[in-house]
């Protein structure tokens, strides 16, 4: 094999950047960003995702194959070899100046990632390409970043990773957005007592893409105390928003022992975190977003990581926005849903951070959650930011049997289907609770991109799923 071809000789641009003396040979590869052609000598920027920043390759007529090598475009695969130096132009330390430059994968003039400044619309026409776009490079490094951070976060205080499954039989949320899986033939189902018989699906029963790892969290917290989950969920929700996504990720921890505080100080200890993380580790990257995508980002994540976040209860958030004398289109009345412009009331105009809305009506809520002493309300906690809305949902889960059982029947659940649930809370029941952060909407925080689109590699919303 070609020496120049193998991955293990060349050197990453990042680790370039910070060199701390020039180097005599290096060999970079990359993809060309832009190319600029000066009296008898060329300039090509060439990136290769390892940072934002690309690497100022210089050459002269004199490399080897200058004619092919000098028609590479924007686009082009190359491979270039040669001394690394100090570079005499402005905001960069280091260039490469080239001896030889193989072009490794051509791009014709049609590439269609050009420098001009492109529409996010646009890029998301093009996910196969827009990986190699300053924006989202740096969205998917901090993607990456962010991954590892939660494990970090968990596994230093001795949480156990469980992989709850994605193919399941319980409609977790009680939301009935379930995505069906099926090896039936759709087009003739069998059929009994007038509806599909699912009892000879491939499962033996109707079976669906997870919307929560909850459930199966509280079995493996019942054995080991601190557990979360991290991966996949689906939702079948025909929402057309920039914050809800069919397939996105979520991570659930669950704690045996905790209630509701303990929680929310678990939530917030885990947000800051996360915001931590990015200003410590991911500087050039938060750089670019503070400057292309929202000013003053930087101070805003450096503000959680110094601030607490606030506390009110759903009933206090009730009365605030009905003394604000906001014209607000969504009535605000107490058994009703926080819409979008509440939330950002209160989070933008109120506590201008984060804030827990603790202690939501019963009714709003889903089935698992714990009841509180006055009859009505359950011990529900969501985290709401500004700009993004809820980030995170989580209770204390109801122990109590003959509470849960009541409260599946009320809600005309079939308590079943769910015997092993309830079998938690036959043997060795204890308080226990957890909460389930959306990877998509903290990214969305931590960058300021706007659309949940722009966050995740390849969006599932509805009416696409091409790539
Ligand atoms: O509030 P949710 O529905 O809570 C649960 O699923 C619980 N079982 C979690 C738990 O207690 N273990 O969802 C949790 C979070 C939301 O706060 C939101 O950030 C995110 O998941 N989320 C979505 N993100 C993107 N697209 C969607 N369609 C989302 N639905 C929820
Ligand atoms: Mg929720």
């Amino acid at each position: 094999m070609d020496k120049d071809c193998a991955h293990s000789s060349r050197t990453r641009i990042i680790s370039l950047m910070s060199a701390s003396a020039p180097m005599d040979r290096v060999l970079v590869k990359g993809w060309i960003r832009t190319v600029r052609h000066g009296k008898d000598i060329t300039f090509m920027a060439v990136n290769d995702g390892s940072c934002l920043a690309s690497l100022q390759v210089v050459f002269t007529p004199d490399v080897a194959d200058y004619e092919r090598v000098s028609k590479a475009g924007t686009g082009a695969c190359i491979a270039a070899t040669g001394a690394l130096v100090e570079s005499p132009a402005r905001g960069q330390k280091w260039e490469l100046q080239a001896e030889n430059i193989k072009i490794v994968g051509d791009a014709g003039t049609d590439y269609p990632l050009q420098k001009k400044r492109h529409s996010f619309e646009y890029l998301r026409t093009i996910a196969h390409l827009r990986p190699r776009s300053n924006t989202f490079g740096a969205v998917f490094r901090m993607r990456s970043a962010l991954s590892f951070a939660i494990h970090s976060f968990f596994q230093e205080r001795g949480f156990l990773y469980l992989h709850s499954p994605i193919l399941t039989t319980n409609d977790c949320e009680g939301a009935g957005d379930i995505f069906t899986v099926t090896t039936l033939d759709i087009s003739d189902p069998p059929v009994k007592d007038g509806n599909i018989d699912w009892s000879r699906d491939f499962f033996g029963a109707k079976t669906g893409l997870t919307v929560s790892g909850q459930l199966e969290g509280e079995i493996f917290a019942s054995a080991f105390s601190d557990i979360y989950t991290f991966g996949p969920t689906f939702r079948a929700e025909d929402s057309n928003t920039r914050r809800h996504a069919a397939e996105f990720w979520m991570v659930e921890p669950e704690m045996a022992f905790a209630d509701l505080e303990e929680n929310c100080r678990l939530a917030e200890d885990f947000f800051r975190y996360l915001c931590c993380y990015a200003l410590d580790n991911c500087r050039e990257d938060l750089a670019f977003f503070d400057r292309w995508i929202e000013q003053g980002l930087m101070k805003r994540l450096e503000k959680i990581a110094a601030g607490r976040f606030e506390t009110m209860t759903y009933t206090e958030a009730i009365r605030l926005l009905r003394d604000s004398g906001e014209p607000f289109e969504f009535p605000v009345e107490w058994g009703h849903d926080l819409q979008t412009e509440h939330e950002r009331y209160l989070t933008e105009k109120v506590t201008g951070g984060p804030l827990f809305v603790v202690d939501y009506p019963a009714s709003l809520k889903a089935f698992y959650m714990r009841m509180n002493s006055d009859g009505r309300t359950v011990a529900a906690m969501d985290l709401l930011v500004p700009h993004v809305g809820e980030i995170i949902g989580g209770s204390q889960r109801e122990e109590r049997l003959d509470v849960l059982t009541g409260r599946m029947e009320a809600k005309g659940m079939d308590t079943e289907s769910l015997w092993w649930f309830l079998d938690l809370r036959r043997w060795g029941t204890c308080p226990h609770s957890g909460f389930g952060l959306g990877f998509e909407r903290t990214i969305m925080y931590v960058t300021g991109m706007k659309n949940i689109r722009d966050v995740i590699p390849f969006p599932r919303t509805p009416g696409n799923a091409v790539f």
